[in-house]
């Protein structure tokens, strides 16, 4: 069983996951609008990957007896002046997540949930890679700057990226 404070915590990280998710679905719909479909078909994998985020701690508080409690989703920001524009808020995006994460674990260990301690464990992990894949592509895409040749060959490579449940 998780105490009150706990499931609370885990239920707002469930709505942080899934905004994370329509977020980037909507920077997925902004890339396909400028046919950079290498970056859209990418953005599409990182809002699959942040809804698998969502549906494991999802579990996670139901197998502990916890409750569900579903919020509204907050409406994302749609509009952006380049790639090199999403690209930065993907960074600046993640950079927050971790934030959060790093809040659920202080929460975790001051209420000496073990077990919860450890789930999280490999979402620390998995922001260490997800800031990393993204300040990769970020760093190339300032490179890059206005030359659109150079864009459109990171787009391709862009596409090269597929979901699977590693990933998750
Ligand atoms: Fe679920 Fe991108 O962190």
């Amino acid at each position: 069983m998780i105490s009150d404070k706990m499931n609370k915590a885990l239920n707002e990280q469930v709505n942080a996951e899934l905004f994370s998710s329509y977020l980037y679905l909507g920077m997925s719909a902004w890339f396909s609008e400028k046919s950079l479909n290498g970056f859209a078909s990418w953005m599409r994998v990182q809002a699959q990957e942040e809804m698998s985020h969502a549906m494991k701690i999802y579990n996670f508080i139901l197998e502990r007896g916890g409750n569900i409690q579903l919020t509204t989703i907050e409406k994302p920001e749609s509009e952006w002046g380049s790639p090199l524009e999403v690209v930065q808020e993907v960074a600046n995006h993640e950079a927050k997540v971790t934030g959060l994460v790093n809040d659920l674990v202080d929460v975790a260990l001051e209420q000496r949930d073990h077990a919860t301690n450890i789930f999280l464990q490999w979402f620390v992990t998995e922001q260490v890679e997800e800031e990393a894949s993204v300040g990769d592509v970020l760093e190339r895409a300032k490179m890059i700057g206005d030359d659109s040749a150079g864009m459109f060959a990171l787009d391709m490579e862009m596409a090269k990226r597929e979901f699977t449940e590693d990933e998750e």
